[in-house]
């Protein structure tokens, strides 16, 4: 069937600067007139017309509303830039981290592979109607696209007076599977419609050994439970942890993917998981029954996971050091050795002492999965993690959600491998992490979120914690005046990374005050918010002594929290006297 170009004039919008992980706005703010329209032919403009004549982009997300009408634009608007391909999900669907598979792994019928993706998502914020949408573009490697290309997509929306598009090309139906082939004014143009579940379990098998998993969930000494949080999550957590590893289907919560993530905040955390909490014996309130051993969360993209155990959470900072200090024994992929370890620089210091005690090469790099990714294409990173719930390894080039379950499963079946048939008792995941605590000490960890703050009064908080940071001396000074049982600080700043593999700067990447003994706290603003400014305070405090690794955490933190809120003069500078979300 044939196209036509049409030539439409817009003039630029104000506010399109991609944050963290892309575009992320109110629903009605995309809504309106050329608003996607501008952003998507800015992006095409910052990849060059040379590179985007004849390209395959994948197109799809996490199914949020508004998801479908984006795609058909973007369909339309890829015609008539001179797109060869568009690959999109099933229904629209195809989680980050499968993208980022899709994009390295997968073929199409007549050999062609991806150069890059859009990918509509905002990831853990809500949807629907009245919430968040999003946008980011994902390049050849399968990752994030690096600053360089998100400050010409920027500069681009500043100037942007048309674009190009295919308006009487008809809507591809992106329910069933198959290529609809059209024909424009320079060739063939082609959409095809698939299942990425197919390419990423198959990828999932390459890395995990399937079948000690199966024998593990077979056992009726294991439990487990997984919340999709109705993200696209559930989209392959029946084929994977069901069909292929013997799951029951009642270990399955919220595992049908939804516009509006069933009303919910799809942000896998003991705030917003909450059936999942409860289920897991976490919660206020007791759903009855034993809770079960092992329990997951993703957030709305699946690229985010929470690790829980029965009636125990394990930190993400924990999480990251634990898989690191286990990977080459329990999972297949690693079994030659890691490359190096990597952690964003709030991430706590777990995975520091794992990669010291086992000689691993060790990075601390800016939040954001980007900076991960330039490690691993230079082969000097093998497993990495944020405390934003974020895990994952270099088989692909985002995090993900399902990875890092299935990197728990298999630590819990090489723990369990000579006790899963036997009258032995299941070492659980509380058991493997207070072992991992007694080798290699304990890094007491909390964050503190106050969202949607004046952004205004959140810059002047920042701005004061850096003026404080001229005088340790009076640092120290205040200090003492709120508690004398913490140790000194010794220095503060605000963090700066020079990324090994292409010598870029990142600047004013976090405020930070370290502490003589180890302790940290860490004070940043937020990349992913859409609305208003979202305050995020990391406290940590190093604990050696075997004796002192059982305590409840935020009574062990009680100190230095009282120092972070003190110091930075949070309710006098936000009104709030408490945060929003405790993680
Ligand atoms: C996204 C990125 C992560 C990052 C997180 C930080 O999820 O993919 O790499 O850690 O944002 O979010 P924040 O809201 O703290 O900027
Ligand atoms: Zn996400």
């Amino acid at each position: 069937m044939a196209f036509k170009v049409t030539l439409v004039s817009t003039s630029p919008i104000d506010g399109q600067k991609p944050g963290t992980s892309g575009l992320r706005k109110k629903v009605k703010v995309f809504k309106q007139p050329n608003y996607l329209e501008n952003f998507v032919q800015a992006t095409f403009n910052a990849l060059t017309p040379e590179k985007v004549k004849g390209a395959t982009l994948v197109v799809s997300g996490d199914g949020r509303y508004y998801s479908k009408d984006a795609v058909q634009i973007i369909i339309k608007m890829a015609a008539a830039n001179g797109v060869r391909r568009v690959w999109v999900g099933k229904n629209t669907l195809m989680s980050t981290p499968a993208v980022s598979a899709v994009i390295r792994e997968r073929s199409g019928a007549d050999g062609s592979k991806a150069t890059g993706a859009f990918i509509l998502t905002a990831s853990h914020n809500p949807g629907g109607p009245t919430e968040d949408f999003g946008i980011k573009y994902n390049m050849e490697n399968g990752g994030p696209a690096p600053e360089s290309i998100t400050d010409k997509i920027y500069e681009n929306t500043k100037t942007i007076k048309e674009y190009p598009i295919a308006e009487d090309l008809p809507n591809v139906d992106v329910s069933a599977i198959g290529i609809t082939s059209f024909e424009g004014p320079e060739g063939k143009f082609d959409v095809e419609v698939f299942d990425s579940a197919d390419d990423y379990v198959k990828l999932m098998k390459s890395i995990f050994d399937f079948e000690s998993i199966r024998k593990l969930l077979s056992s009726p000494k294991f439990t487990f439970c997984y919340d999709a949080l109705h993200g696209v999550a559930g989209a392959y957590a029946h084929r994977i942890f069901v069909e292929e590893l013997g799951a029951q289907e009642s270990a399955l919560l919220n595992c049908v993917p939804k516009e509006d993530f069933g009303g919910g905040h799809p942000d896998p955390n003991l705030t917003y998981a909450k059936e999942l909490v409860a289920r897991m014996g976490l919660g206020k309130s007791d759903t009855g029954g034993e809770p079960p051993e092992f329990g997951a969360a993703a957030d709305g993209d699946a690229d985010r996971n929470m690790i829980l155990g029965k009636r125990f959470f394990v930190t993400p900072s924990d999480s990251v050091a634990i898989i690191a200090a286990n990977a080459i024994e329990a999972i297949p992929y690693f079994s030659s050795g890691l490359k190096g370890v990597a952690r964003s620089m709030p991430t706590s210091a777990a995975l520091d002492v794992v990669a010291k005690s086992l000689n691993l090469k060790f990075f601390e790099v800016p939040t954001g999965w980007k900076f991960f990714g330039n490690l691993m294409d230079a082969g000097m990173c093998s497993v990495c993690g944020e405390e934003s719930f974020g895990t994952g390894s270099d088989h692909i080039r985002e995090k993900d959600g399902i990875w890092a379950v299935l990197a728990w499963m298999s630590i819990l079946a090489h723990k369990n491998k000579d006790s899963i048939d036997g009258d032995t008792k299941l070492v659980t995941v509380e058991d493997i992490v207070r072992q991992h605590w007694a080798t290699y000490g304990r890094h007491y960890y909390t964050r503190y979120d106050y969202e949607n703050v004046d952004a205004g009064k959140a810059k002047e908080l920042m701005e004061h914690l850096v003026k404080l940071q001229s005088s340790i001396p009076e640092v120290n000074k205040i200090v003492k005046g709120i508690r004398s049982d913490v140790a000194n600080v010794s220095s503060a700043d605000e963090f700066e990374y020079k990324d090994p593999v292409d010598g870029s700067i990142s600047k004013h990447q976090g405020i930070r005050y370290l502490f003589e003994d180890g302790s940290r706290l860490v004070f940043r603003l937020s990349g992913t918010g859409s609305e208003g400014a979202t305050i995020r305070l990391y406290i940590e405090q190093y604990e050696k002594d075997a004796s002192k690794i059982g305590r409840e955490s935020q009574e062990a933190l009680s100190p230095l929290v009282d120092i972070a809120l003190k110091l930075s003069k949070m309710e006098e500078f936000t009104g709030r006297s408490a945060p929003t979300v405790i993680t």
